[in-house]
């Protein structure tokens, strides 16, 4: 049924779709879910602490038997500049103001960590059947310990070049992440956000690239998109924005709306949110302060100074210095239990492949 099984014989799910990891907004509720209706559930780990992360896989071990990814970035932690750090606060200092906030207070450092051992002895102790990277792949020794526990290898590439490293460097699949896509851009051979290819540029050059499985990513968001996207060489799909509205989501009540009303034009790459290129709804600060702006601190630095104002703000629920990271496809989303949803995705998909097929 499905046009290209290869995905599915390597992470053993029942549809070729995996269910984005999106740190910040999820957690067990939606891999549950979505694992429960037939997609690969993903933890996002990259903002919890070891003790958290095994916490939260043994509730969804408890609760489904499907396979498990766990997802971690691995960029190369970079010290906060106090020089920079201060520089930054200056720059939102207007906003301290309006909030009646002292930018002198101290504040805690913004928590996205690299893969490092004490992850790696976590994996090594809970063994998940699939473990992806974001930001390329951590060094050779870790890499091999997660392999040596029996996991897959799975992380993202945004341009040809990334992809080739990928594979030259061990993943057994490769997420294709076209410039539509919500969250971070995983690239990590490249800085030029301008240059980042679109999914349906990307994908079928990624797909000639390689010889490992290929999973589209960005802007997938209905059966439309992952038969495109199964018709442009993949063999399988990955989703994040599309699974935001889901009641299993963490996404806060002020965000919801902000997303619910989002259109196609409505999205942004920014790095004034943490540090790195993201793509999410604009806000105030994105609009005020970015999308781009040279006085980001490195990433996840740029979220320190944030904390205050995004805390302050959300208080009185708006949303001005909340990420509200999201894809171009946002607006295909909808408010529906991840289950049904991923149920629906592999339906649609099917029908129209069968469609194209006849
Ligand atoms: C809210 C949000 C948070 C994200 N966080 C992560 C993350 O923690 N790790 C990761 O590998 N990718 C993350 N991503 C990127 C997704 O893996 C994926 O590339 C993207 O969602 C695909 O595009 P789409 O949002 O158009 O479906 C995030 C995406 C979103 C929308």
């Amino acid at each position: 049924m499905w046009p290209d099984r290869r995905l599915l014989d390597l992470i053993k799910t029942e549809f070729p779709i995996v269910q984005a990891p999106m740190a910040g907004v999820m957690d067990t509720d939606l891999v549950i879910a979505a694992a429960q209706g037939g997609a690969l559930g993903s933890l996002p780990c990259a903002m919890l602490s070891v003790e958290k992360a095994r916490e939260q896989v043994n509730i969804i071990r408890q609760r489904v038997s499907a396979p498990l990814n766990m997802n971690f970035f691995c960029h190369e932690a970079v010290e906060a500049d106090p020089l920079r750090e201060a520089g930054w606060k200056q720059r939102l200092g207007g906003y301290h103001d309006e909030f009646g906030l002292d930018p002198a207070t101290p504040v805690k450092a913004a928590n996205r960590s690299p893969f490092d051992a004490a992850m790696c002895e976590l994996v090594e102790e809970l063994k998940p059947e699939i473990v992806s990277f974001h930001f390329g792949l951590p060094e050779s020794s870790l890499l091999e310990r997660v392999k040596a526990a029996g996991c897959i290898v799975i992380s993202s590439a945004t341009i040809v070049r990334e992809a080739i490293w990928l594979e030259e460097n061990g993943a057994d699949a490769i997420i294709a992440q076209g410039a539509e896509a919500g969250g971070h851009r995983g690239m990590f051979l490249t800085e030029n956000v301008d240059e980042q290819p679109g999914t349906f540029a990307l994908v079928p050059q990624v797909v000639d690239a390689v010889k490992v499985p290929v999973i589209a990513a960005g802007g997938i968001a209905d059966g439309r998109g992952i038969a495109a996207a199964f018709a442009l060489g993949a063999a399988g799909v990955q989703i994040g924005s599309a699974y935001l509205r889901c009641p299993e989501s963490r996404v806060i009540a002020p965000a919801r709306v902000a997303l619910a009303q989002a259109r196609d034009d409505s999205t942004v790459i920014t790095n004034v949110m943490t540090g790195r290129p993201a793509r999410g709804v604009a806000n105030r600060v994105m609009r005020e302060v970015g999308p781009i702006s040279q006085h980001a601190p490195a990433f996840p630095h740029a979220a320190t100074g944030l904390a205050p104002l995004k805390a302050a703000a959300e208080k009185l629920g708006r949303v001005d210095f909340t990420n509200l990271w999201a894809g171009q496809a946002v607006r295909l989303g909808r408010e529906m239990p991840a289950a049904e949803l991923t149920r629906a995705l592999a339906g649609a998909a099917l029908a129209r492949l069968s469609r194209m097929a006849g």
